[in-house]
């Protein structure tokens, strides 16, 4: 049986050699034939840098090469084309950037929101008009910072007495603080200025910038906050970040925070995340975004109605934001810097920000191992956390 079967090895293996022999031969002889040459590009295979059709992606672009530290140390040597030349970038960034309106072909037809948006798409800072500088002397371990707007009283009082009460919770200190811009005339908001400050001096705990507080703006509200922490609260451990309209069970999230360590603590960002997403075109959504503004897809983000993170990631991010184009919807925005930090957020099934079914709304035990949940008027707010806050609540 041995034999054979070496006898067979010796002519598969001679075959073999014998095909290998053919192929190279016929290869070479067809090149000398000048037939089936080995193709050799014409052109550099590279990609060129060519300016991007859409306004939002062509600006990145702008940024990405200047925060090239190899593109831009020739910058001087005529290499960059006119268009990845910021001209005006010694010009300031808070005027109306009145260029945009010729070079984008179609501004004059868009919403009256995204002029506003591209007018201003350049300014990151505006001044603070009530700032508490020394809420975090204390650094604390959870802050709850709630995005609210000036004339949403209610709310913010629910919340300080509910799900944001500020001191000890299950020992942990945590702090609240409510992010405001200015709620202006030119959107036809009555001047509550003076119940503002009221309000301010009794609570201490709201911050706000003079900058119109806007649907658009609130990426704004973003970069404000993420300098805000950097300058004020730099040694908050964890950060929750979300709306004036949800629920949050902050037992449960400072349960859930308890046992992390380690990156999985460092690198934190949960939420309700959405992956595969991209710009809505239809005219009639509040998220709608032309082709002419931007193109692709979305990078995976967590739904803005809150979302929880480290103290440690929120000093990345402030770094990334940096290079990174404001775009008009904060929470996409968000995850655009994330992915510039090459993370991704992840989905955390305790945030509800879509609800949950109707038949357990009014069941106390349905929200003892949830994280959040979306839409809660005050009252609800404050009736969940009496429930929440029962020591006999008893659920199997
Ligand atoms: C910059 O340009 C000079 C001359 O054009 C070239 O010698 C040098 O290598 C370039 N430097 C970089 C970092 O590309
Ligand atoms: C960019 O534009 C400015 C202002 O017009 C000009 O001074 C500078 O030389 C340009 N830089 C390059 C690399 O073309
Ligand atoms: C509360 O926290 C303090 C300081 O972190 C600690 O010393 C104390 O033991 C904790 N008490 C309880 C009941 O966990
Ligand atoms: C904020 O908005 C109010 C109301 O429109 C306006 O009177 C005020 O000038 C704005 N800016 C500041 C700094 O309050
Ligand atoms: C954002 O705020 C700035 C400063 O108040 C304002 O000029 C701009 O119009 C606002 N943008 C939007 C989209 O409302
Ligand atoms: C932010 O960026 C600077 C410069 O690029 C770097 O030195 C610093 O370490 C960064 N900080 C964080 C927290 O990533």
């Amino acid at each position: 049986m041995a034999l054979p079967r070496r006898k067979l090895k010796i002519v598969v293996t001679v075959v073999m050699v014998n095909l290998f022999i053919f192929i190279l031969a016929t290869r070479f002889s067809q090149e000398r034939n000048g037939r089936n040459k080995i193709l050799i590009p014409s052109k550099s295979f590279w990609t060129k840098l060519v300016p991007n059709q859409a306004y939002w992606n062509r600006q990145q672009q702008i940024q990405d090469v200047q925060n090239n530290p190899i593109l831009t140390a020739n910058s001087s040597t005529g290499y960059m084309p006119d268009w990845l030349n910021d001209t005006d970038s010694t010009s300031d960034p808070c005027q109306p950037n009145f260029k945009v309106t010729t070079q984008m072909k179609d501004y004059n037809s868009l919403p009256e929101r995204f002029k506003d948006f591209l007018l201003y798409m350049r300014c990151r800072s505006y001044p603070l008009l009530m700032d508490q500088p020394s809420i975090c002397e204390q650094p604390p371990y959870l802050l709850l910072a709630v995005k609210s707007l000036a004339p949403h009283f209610d709310r913010r009082q629910a919340i300080r007495q509910s799900w944001g009460r500020a001191g000890l919770i299950a020992n942990q200190t945590v702090v609240t603080i409510f992010l405001l811009g200015n709620a202006t005339a030119v959107d036809h908001h009555p001047d509550l200025s003076e119940m503002l400050r009221y309000e301010s001096s009794r609570h201490k705990d709201i911050i706000q910038w003079d900058y119109r507080d806007s649907f658009f703006n609130l990426t704004v509200k973003e970069v404000l906050f993420l300098d805000w922490i950097q300058k004020s609260c730099p040694g908050a451990r964890y950060i929750f970040k979300g709306d004036d309209d949800v629920f949050v069970n902050t037992y449960h999230i400072l349960n859930f925070l308890k046992g992390l360590s380690g990156a999985k603590s460092r690198d934190l960002f949960v939420g309700d995340v959405i992956t595969n997403a991209g710009p809505h075109r239809d005219k009639k959504v509040k998220y709608f975004i032309p082709e002419s503004m931007y193109v692709g897809s979305y990078p995976p983000y967590a739904g803005g109605g809150g979302y929880l993170f480290s103290g440690d990631l929120a000093a990345r991010l402030h770094n990334a934001s940096q290079s990174v184009a404001l775009y008009p919807i904060d929470d996409v925005y968000t995850g655009m810097c994330l992915k510039k930090l090459g993370l991704a957020p992840e989905k955390h099934k305790g945030f509800w920000t879509f609800d949950i079914e109707e038949k357990y709304r009014s069941n106390p035990c349905a929200y003892k191992s949830l994280m959040l949940v979306h839409p809660r008027t005050p009252q609800e707010m404050i009736k969940i956390w009496t429930w929440l806050s029962k020591r006999d609540l008893n659920c199997q």
